[in-house]
C-alpha cells in the first residue's frame, strides 16, 4: 500500500492506494467520518450489488448513512440524475457539515464531486474509486456532468478530502471496462516517459494480463504523472491541458455515439491514435505507430475508426471542446513521448487526419 500526496493550489490531500485499502484504512477513515453530521453514499447499481458489503463493514458504526444508487455508466452524468440526487440529498437533510462518498468509477466520481461542489455551494466529499479508469478521474478535482451536445461541459474544479483506492475491487471489472481504464494509463505513459510505456507493453500483452498481473504499481505511476501536472496547474491555465491528450477527438466521438456506443477509454484510444498521426504530420514526431497498434490489437482494442463515423459531426463536436476558443480547435500534440504542445488545428488538417483514421485506409 502507498500514499501519494496531491498538492494543488486550493487543497492538499492523500491518495491511499493498495489491495484491501478499505479494510486497512478502516479505523482512521471511520474516525474522519465521525466528524461529519451525515454521510451520503453515491454509487451505481453494479458497484452497489457487487461491493456494498465493503462499505457496510466500514460504515456500520455510523447512524446517519444514506445510500443513493444511480443507473450505470454515462446515463448517470445527466441533468436528470443530477437533479434526482439533489432531491434525495435535500430530503435527507444534509447540512454543510455532511459528507458525500463517491463510491464507483469515473462517472460516480464526476457526478458525486459535482453534486458536492454545488450543494449548498459546496460540501466535502471523498473519492472511493472502483475502476482502473478512476486512477485518473478521482485525482485532480475535475468534476462534471455531460450535456447532450458535449462531454463534461457543465462542471467545476473541486478537490476531494482524500482518495481511498482499494485495488482489490478491480477484480470484478468486466474486460471492456478494464481496457477502457487502461487507456488512461497508456495516456499517462505517452505524456510522461518512454520507460513507462515500455514497461506497460512488456507487462500487459493480452487482456488476461489485466487480471493476472499486478496493476497497482502502474496505477500509482499514472497517479504520480497526473498529480505532478495538477500540482503545477490546478485549473488548466496551461500544462494541465496536456492531460487531455487524445481527448479532443475522443470526447467528440463519445458525444457522437451519444455517450453509449463508445466507452470513454475506447474513444480515447481512437483520440490518441488520431493525435499521434497529427503529431507525425506536424510536429516531426518519430514514433513506431505500427508497433503501438499491434500491441493495442493484442489487448483487444478497436483501432480502426468505424467507417460510418461522419467527419462533419465529429468536427462540429470538436468545436464544443473546452480547449476551443475563438472557434479555434486546439489539440495536444507530441514532438516526442513526454513532450507536449497545445496546437491550433485548422479544418483541412483535421479532415486530412480523419481520413487517415478511416477504416481500411
Ligand atoms: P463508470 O464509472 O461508468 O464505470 C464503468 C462501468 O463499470 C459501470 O458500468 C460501473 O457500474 C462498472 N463498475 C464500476 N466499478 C466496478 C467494479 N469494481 N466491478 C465491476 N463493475 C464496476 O466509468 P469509468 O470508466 O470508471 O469512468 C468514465 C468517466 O470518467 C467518464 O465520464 C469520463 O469523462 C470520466 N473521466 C473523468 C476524469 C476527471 O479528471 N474527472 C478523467 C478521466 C475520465
Ligand atoms: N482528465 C483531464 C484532467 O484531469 O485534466
Amino acid at each position: 500500500m502507498s500514499t501519494i500526496t496531491v498538492q494543488t493550489a486550493s487543497k492538499t490531500y492523500s491518495v491511499r492506494i493498495g489491495h484491501d485499502m478499505l479494510h486497512i484504512f478502516r479505523d482512521e477513515f471511520l474516525n474522519e467520518l465521525k466528524g461529519f453530521s451525515k454521510v451520503f453514499v453515491l454509487t451505481d447499481k453494479h458497484v452497489f450489488s457487487l461491493h456494498k458489503g465493503k462499505l457496510d463493514t466500514l460504515l456500520q458504526d455510523l447512524d446517519q448513512v444514506t445510500y443513493y444508487v444511480t443507473p450505470n455508466g454515462e446515463e448517470a452524468k445527466t441533468f436528470q440524475v443530477y437533479e434526482d440526487v439533489m432531491t434525495k440529498i435535500i430530503e435527507t437533510g444534509l447540512d454543510r457539515k455532511s459528507v458525500l462518498l463517491a463510491f464507483g468509477g469515473g462517472v460516480i466520481g464526476d457526478l458525486g464531486g459535482f453534486v458536492a461542489s454545488t450543494y449548498m455551494r459546496g460540501i466535502p466529499f471523498y473519492q472511493i474509486p472502483t475502476t482502473v479508469l478512476a486512477h485518473d478521474s478521482a485525482v485532480g478535482g475535475k468534476v462534471a456532468i455531460n450535456h447532450p451536445l458535449g462531454k463534461n461541459l457543465v462542471g467545476q474544479f473541486y478537490q476531494p478530502e482524500a482518495v481511498i483506492y482499494d485495488t482489490s475491487l478491480l477484480k470484478t471489472l468486466p474486460v471492456r471496462e478494464m481496457r477502457s481504464g487502461f487507456a488512461e494509463l497508456i495516456k499517462h505513459a505517452l505524456i510522461s516517459d518512454q520507460a513507462l510505456l515500455d514497461e506497460l507493453m512488456a507487462t500487459f500483452k493480452t487482456a488476461d494480463d489485466f487480471y493476472s498481473k499486478d496493476l497497482t504499481p502502474f496505477l500509482e505511476k499514472g497517479i504520480l504523472v497526473k498529480a505532478g501536472i495538477v500540482a503545477q496547474d490546478e485549473t488548466e491555465q496551461g500544462v494541465r491541458a496536456y492531460l487531455n491528450f487524445g481527448h479532443t477527438f475522443g470526447h467528440a466521438l463519445e458525444a457522437y455515439g451519444q455517450f453509449s456506443r463508445f466507452l470513454h477509454g475506447e474513444a480515447i484510444i481512437y483520440g490518441m491514435l488520431y493525435a499521434i498521426l497529427m503529431s507525425e504530420a506536424t510536429q516531426n514526431l518519430a514514433f513506431d505507430l505500427d508497433e503501438l497498434i499491434s500491441w493495442l490489437d493484442g489487448l483487444g482494442y478497436e483501432t480502426a475508426l468505424p467507417s460510418d463515423v461522419p467527419f462533419e459531426a465529429i468536427f462540429e463536436n470538436m468545436l464544443h471542446d473546452k480547449k476551443t476558443t475563438f472557434e479555434e480547435i486546439k489539440m495536444v500534440l507530441l514532438s516526442q513521448i513526454g513532450e507536449m504542445k497545445l496546437v491550433p488545428c485548422d479544418r483541412a488538417l483535421i479532415l486530412q487526419t480523419f481520413n487517415q483514421m478511416k477504416k481500411g485506409e
